[in-house]
């Protein structure tokens, strides 16, 4: 988490001064502040702030009316929560390799779609914008929903979009790791009034219960959902942090671009399909082997730079969705996607080594995280560490 302090203290102090921490309320409404403001802020025209990005990813899926019978691709490269939002709605995971930008391969994508694929799930992973003109296109070609997994990269652009506002649905996670945060949280952003009103439905079971004027206007029909509510201390967070959230992205961007020119001729950085909008949380190196991103890796050791390859960054991989790739689906087998009669001629053959593109260029590739209010000196001190490892 990049930055919190004072006006998030005093935020809180004020919701627990004011005594009603319940969504729904008469006072301060911090949570339905932070939903316009969401809107305002993304250009969206629908937001609901839940308790996580998983919960966002879920709930979209479920209002897109996906289930038992479909098939949803994701990348070979997120973390494992995109596969488990498809399997938790008791649809089947398709996955699809990472190109050079460790993004979905729109190609791979295609070829992966069948007569069963109802929806497609980009991922801005690293904050890394997806192609999304191509991915729609797609989209549009063959019929299928998209959502946009955009948990790791809140308030990022592609040609000016924010990124989760060009799919049918999109998600934020506000997680610790994330660029801002509330502790834990997430949204669902969407265009789409039905997908609304299904999604309130689905994750708050009080709308279903008739909490407050959540239904207000609600066409749809009511159906059982689960429990994914937030409350006002994490909306009072957040909403602190959406003021900060372009300052900290220009931020990013102006220290990656300066690492950029700093180190173009020591080495490579892997392609993007839109620098500017991108979140810069991470400046990623393309190395020629993966030897020689161990080497680099080797080099920086007796420094504390936090640099990672991804290849090990655990559940990120899909090779590592030990449950998906054993097609556990669920603790009760009646309640398996993978064992459900509806999904039985439509699971693909999982293996540990089925996407080895995406393998290869994770190993190939070098992370430095980035802060965005390092000062002139702990700039310069981190890009002479880098620039003697990659000498
Ligand atoms: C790509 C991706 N998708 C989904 C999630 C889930 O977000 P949350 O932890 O808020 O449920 C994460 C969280 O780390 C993520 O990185």
């Amino acid at each position: 988490m990049y930055k919190i302090g004072k006006e998030e203290i005093d935020a809180v102090a004020a919701v627990i001064e004011a005594g009603n921490l319940f969504k729904i309320n008469s006072g301060l409404r911090e949570s339905e502040h932070a939903e316009e403001e969401m809107r305002e802020k993304f250009g969206v025209d629908h937001a609901i702030l839940m308790t996580s990005g998983h919960a966002a990813l879920t709930s979209a899926l479920i209002a897109l009316g996906i289930g038992p019978g479909d098939q949803v691709i994701v990348p070979a490269y997120t973390y494992i929560s995109t596969a488990l939002a498809v399997v938790g709605a008791g649809a089947i995971p398709v996955i699809a390799e990472a190109d050079e930008t460790l993004t979905i391969s729109p190609a791979d994508m295609e070829k992966k779609i069948t007569k069963h694929t109802k929806a497609i799930m980009p991922v801005h992973i690293q904050g890394f914008p997806c192609n999304m003109d191509a991915i729609m296109e797609i989209a549009k070609k063959h019929n299928l929903y998209v959502v946009e997994d955009a948990c790791q990269a809140d308030g990022g652009t592609y040609n000016g979009k924010r990124l989760g506002t060009i799919g049918d649905a999109g998600a934020y996670s506000f997680n610790y790791f994330k660029v801002i945060s509330c502790g834990e949280g997430g949204a669902l952003l969407t265009n789409n009034r039905t997908v609304f009103e299904r999604a309130l439905i689905y994750h708050d079971s009080a709308a279903v219960a008739y909490f407050g004027n959540q239904l207000d206007g609600v066409e749809s029909s009511l159906f059982c959902g689960t429990e994914y509510r937030t409350n006002e201390i994490a909306a009072a967070i957040l909403r602190k942090q959406l003021v900060r959230l372009d300052d900290i992205l220009a931020n990013l961007r102006k220290v990656r671009d300066y690492f950029m020119t700093e180190l173009k001729d020591l080495c490579k950085f892997i392609p993007s399909y839109d620098i500017n909008g991108g979140c810069a949380t991470t400046l990623a190196i393309r190395f020629d082997s993966a030897e020689r991103t161990t080497k680099f890796m080797d080099d920086l050791k007796a420094n504390d730079l936090g640099c990672t390859v991804p290849i090990n960054t655990g559940k990120h991989i899909y090779s590592n969705w030990t449950p998906i790739i054993n097609k556990v689906g669920a603790l009760n087998p009646l309640m398996d996607p993978f064992k459900m009669e509806a999904n039985k001629d439509i699971i693909p053959d999982y293996s540990v080594d089925m996407c080895p593109e995406t393998l290869d260029l994770l190993a190939r590739t070098a992370y430095v995280p980035l802060q965005p209010y390092w000062t002139e000196a702990e700039i310069a001190e981190k890009l002479d560490i880098i620039k003697k490892a990659l000498a």
